[in-house]
Parts: C-alpha cells; sequence; structure tokens
C-alpha cells in the first residue's frame, strides 16, 4: 500500500515507525514538514520517502494520513486536491467526519483513528471510525484495532486518551514513595514498568470485566482491599469519571 502522512511529528514518528518494523512492506510518503523528524525517519527504510509539499504526498498515496494539530488541520485540508474515493485518515482530535468532508471539498473516503505512542512498538489499541477494512488492515499490523459504528463513541475513546499523562503521574507518585523510603529510584522504575506491564498483559488475554479482575485480585481484610477502600473512601475513583466529564466537555466545546 502506498500510504501518505501530512504532518510528521510525534503521532506520525510513531505509527512510520511501527509499520517500518511490521511485516507487511508499504511505500511511505512524508510532508516535508517537520524536516528533522521526516528525514530521521527516512532513515528508517528505503520505502519512506519525504516529499517536497503536502499535494505531492496525496498524489503518491492510496491513503493520505492527516497528522497536524487540531487548529490548522482545516486551513491544511482546505489548500489540497484530493481524489474522488480516496481513502483518508484523519488523526485530528475532535473534527468530526462531516466537516472533514467539507473541507475536503470532494467525496473521499474519510476514516478518523486514534493511534497512541506505543503504535511505534506495534502494541497498544488503535480506535477507528467508521469500519473500513483498509485502515484496520494498517493499524492490525502495529497492534489492535478496536471499529466503532458510531461517531459518538469515538468521541468518547478520545476522551479515554486522556488519561495518558496522569497514567505515568500514578506510576510516578508510586515509583517516589519508594525513593522516598530509600529504594533507590531505578530499581522501584523497573520493578513498576514491569509490574504494570505484567496487569495489562493478564488484563489483554482475559475476557472478564476490569471490575472481575480487580476482585481476582482482592484478598479479603488483605492490603489490595485496604488500597482500593481507601482511594475509593477519598473520592479517587468519583474524580476520574468527573475528570472524564471535563475532558468530554472539552473536546465538545472544541468543535
Ligand atoms: N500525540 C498523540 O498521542 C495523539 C494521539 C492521537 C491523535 N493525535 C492527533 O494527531 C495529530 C498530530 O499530533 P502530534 O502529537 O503528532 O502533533 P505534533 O507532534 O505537533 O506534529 C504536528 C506536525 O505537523 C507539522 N505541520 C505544521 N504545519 C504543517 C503544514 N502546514 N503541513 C504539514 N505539516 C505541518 C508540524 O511541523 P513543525 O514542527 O515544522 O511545525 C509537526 O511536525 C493531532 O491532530 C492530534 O490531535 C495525537
Amino acid at each position: 500500500m502506498r500510504i501518505g502522512f501530512i504532518g510528521s511529528g510525534g503521532i506520525t514518528r510513531a505509527v512510520v515507525t511501527g509499520l517500518c518494523h511490521g511485516d507487511a512492506k508499504h511505500d511511505i510518503w512524508l510532508s516535508p514538514r517537520n524536516a528533522e523528524v521526516s528525514a530521521q525517519l527516512a532513515q528508517l527504510d528505503d520505502h519512506v520517502r519525504v516529499c517536497e509539499s503536502n499535494q505531492q504526498v496525496v498524489d503518491a498515496s492510496d491513503v493520505v494520513c492527516i497528522a497536524v494539530v487540531p487548529d490548522i488541520a482545516e486551513e491544511v485540508l482546505q489548500t489540497l486536491t484530493f481524489r474522488p474515493g480516496q481513502l483518508v485518515i484523519s488523526f485530528v482530535a475532535g473534527l468530526t467526519v462531516d466537516r472533514l468532508q467539507r473541507r475536503m471539498g470532494v467525496e473521499a473516503e474519510i476514516v478518523r483513528a486514534i493511534p497512541l505512542p506505543a503504535t511505534a512498538h506495534r502494541s497498544g489499541s488503535t480506535v477507528i471510525y467508521p469500519r473500513n477494512a483498509e485502515a484496520k488492515a494498517i493499524f492490525d499490523a502495529i497492534g489492535a484495532t478496536v471499529e466503532v459504528t458510531e461517531e459518538a463513541q469515538y468521541d468518547l475513546f478520545s476522551v479515554a486518551t486522556a488519561t495518558m499523562s496522569t497514567y505515568y503521574g500514578f506510576v510516578e507518585a508510586q515509583a517516589q514513595w519508594l525513593a522516598q523510603k530509600g529504594v533507590p529510584y531505578e530499581g522501584a522504575r523497573t520493578f513498576l514498568a514491569g509490574y504494570y506491564s505484567g496487569l495489562a498483559k493478564l488484563a489483554q488475554v482475559s475476557h472478564d470485566s476490569f471490575d472481575e479482575l480487580a476482585k481476582q485480585c482482592t484478598t479479603e481484610g488483605g492490603i489490595n482491599e485496604l488500597m482500593q477502600r481507601k482511594l475509593e473512601s477519598e473520592g479517587f475513583f468519583e474524580q476520574v469519571r468527573t475528570a472524564m466529564d471535563a475532558v468530554q466537555k472539552r473536546l465538545m466545546n472544541g468543535r
């Protein structure tokens, strides 16, 4: 497949790195910006090339991924000419299929996707809307793909992706606690990275709900029960829900 990327930033770096380490060889066309990132990615594989303009990316590609920040996405799209029926995958948060279609001015096939940094290591999961076999094949090669059939649901998944820095903050608090008690930080970090990777792996191979998995880790009167009860009684889980409401509100207002 010939896959183009408009915008070579953090998420393009992750997706292209993952694709280059995958089994299928794609021809990858990158936009000239960011020049440094594009040049680095072009070093990964002979099949990755940097174009002279965004339009050249569109012309050279079967599938075009839009990976610029939301503030400039519509302006960039308006300058480009897509082919009717061309598959366009937008990574841009908050920009609906309808709005993308209007800005593109041609009946392209539009898919929205939320690839995440772990795609660089061909792990994690990517949500796509609507269902599309070609887009699914691309993201299946760099992790798991979750297809949704309603755009409102897709937007809810966007809310869930606002927890990445909080997750690392949560683990850092534990590493700092261990360090303050005298454990070398590097040992704490190594332990916690493996510990959470193990819990994530268990959830991936199991069909149980997260609530069921939590129960399986809880012994009556044990330390997991104590931790869970203490955080619950202090409103920790309620605050997670409230913060997700706030993120949803922000994403809805951004339209
Ligand atoms: N980061 C994530 O985890 C994540 C996850 C899912 C979706 N997204 C979405 O993916 C999109 C990209 O995110 P990102 O984190 O990769 O952003 P980013 O690192 O800021 O990358 C954006 C890139 O766009 C380039 N650019 C600016 N103007 C351009 C133009 N006119 N034509 C072509 N390229 C241009 C920038 O180049 P310069 O550096 O030269 O300005 C930069 O390389 C966003 O819309 C975001 O909502 C991000």
